[in-house]
């Protein structure tokens, strides 16, 4: 993929953080994510790929646009997979809690994974301590290991981990084991990207969240040079059957980081909707607005923060005869 695509991308989540950002702590999360997904979809328009969204809002007939399947971009070459998530944490947007995203990756058709819109097992961390995890090793094994790597005791390793009832023995093994737990309400993607830049104050991610985020998780960690693995987690038969027929011989595969994301063709682009430990929120200031993103490369590494200012509406200036009326 060109590299200038990364820049086209970052056009694509920016609308989409502009739009949800109006909708921040104003509690309505389902219109929140509605105005991200419009404003997504129609920037993707513009953009120069032949894209099937292979992550996105749902299947066609319950997503209007977004969906799995649906085709993306002018149709110009390259031919690409898309992965989205237009609002990251629509509960945060509603309640105007830090580490809303909106989020996209890219990579060439067939190197990311299809996964089903259910729970998937998760342990990530940083390029430091990249080769010192195993999803099938306990929570303490890792919290070692990854100290090791890290180069301190485990007493200053810090593990992040959405904080639900299912991960109640996790937490409590993470504390046993002595190491500080970071619990998040939501967002286990930026939780999972933010292992990856020591200055977040975390270390290692665990637990279980969406499939999804965890292909959009594993793309920023690809670029970021960490590693991720995952086991998507059916529950009941109709979900085992649904991964069966998305092509899944075993379920309960254990997925690296290559099973996510395959080869290091991948772009990854987000920015921020309310404030975070990576990302600023939106700023609107009238007739302009900021945003925050990040923009990565998985082929060259390159890590780019960009900064933007947007002219919401331009003032019509306009000149009488003779004399300059200025701005309306
Ligand atoms: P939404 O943006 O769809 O609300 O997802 C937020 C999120 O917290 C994800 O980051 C996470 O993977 C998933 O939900 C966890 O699911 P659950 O809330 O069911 O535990």
């Amino acid at each position: 993929m060109e590299r200038e695509l990364a820049l086209e991308f970052v056009r694509v989540t920016e609308a989409a953080a502009l739009a949800a950002g109006r909708f921040m702590g104003r509690g309505d999360k389902e219109a929140a994510d509605r105005a991200a997904v419009d404003a997504m979809r129609a920037v993707f328009d513009t953009v120069n790929i032949n894209g099937t969204v292979v992550i996105g809002e749902g299947e066609m007939d319950e997503a209007p646009m977004l969906y799995i399947g649906e085709k993306v971009g002018t149709g110009i070459e390259p031919e690409v997979d898309v992965a989205v998530d237009p609002l990251e944490g629509t509960n945060l947007v509603a309640k105007g809690l830090p580490n809303a995203l909106a989020v996209v990756a890219v990579a060439p058709r067939g190197c990311l994974l299809h996964a089903p819109d259910i729970y998937m097992n998760k342990i990530a961390v940083g390029p430091k301590a990249r080769g010192c995890i195993s999803l099938d090793a306990g929570v303490t094994e890792n919290l070692r290991n990854v100290a090791r790597a890290l180069g301190k005791a485990v007493r200053d390793v810090t593990a992040i981990i959405l904080d639900r009832p299912r991960h109640a023995h996790i937490i409590e093994e993470i504390r046993r084991a002595g190491a500080r737990v970071k619990l998040i309400s939501d967002g286990d993607v930026s939780a999972a990207i933010a292992t990856a830049f020591e200055n977040s104050g975390v270390d290692i991610l665990f637990g279980i969240g969406g499939a999804p985020e965890g292909v959009l998780a594993a793309a920023a960690l690809k670029c970021l040079g960490g590693e991720m693995q995952a086991r998507l987690m059916p529950n009941g038969e109709e979900e085992v059957a649904r991964v069966l027929q998305m092509g899944f011989s075993d379920p309960g595969k254990l997925l690296e980081l290559d099973d996510l994301v395959m080869g290091d063709d991948v772009l990854f682009a987000a920015t921020g909707i309310t404030d975070g430990d990576l990302l600023r929120g939106v700023r609107y200031r009238g007739q302009t607005a900021e945003t925050h993103s990040l923009v990565m490369r998985g082929i060259t590494g390159t890590i780019r923060n960009i900064y933007a200012t947007h002219i919401l509406a331009r003032k019509p200036r306009f000149v009488a005869r003779g004399k300059d009326c200025g701005e309306e």
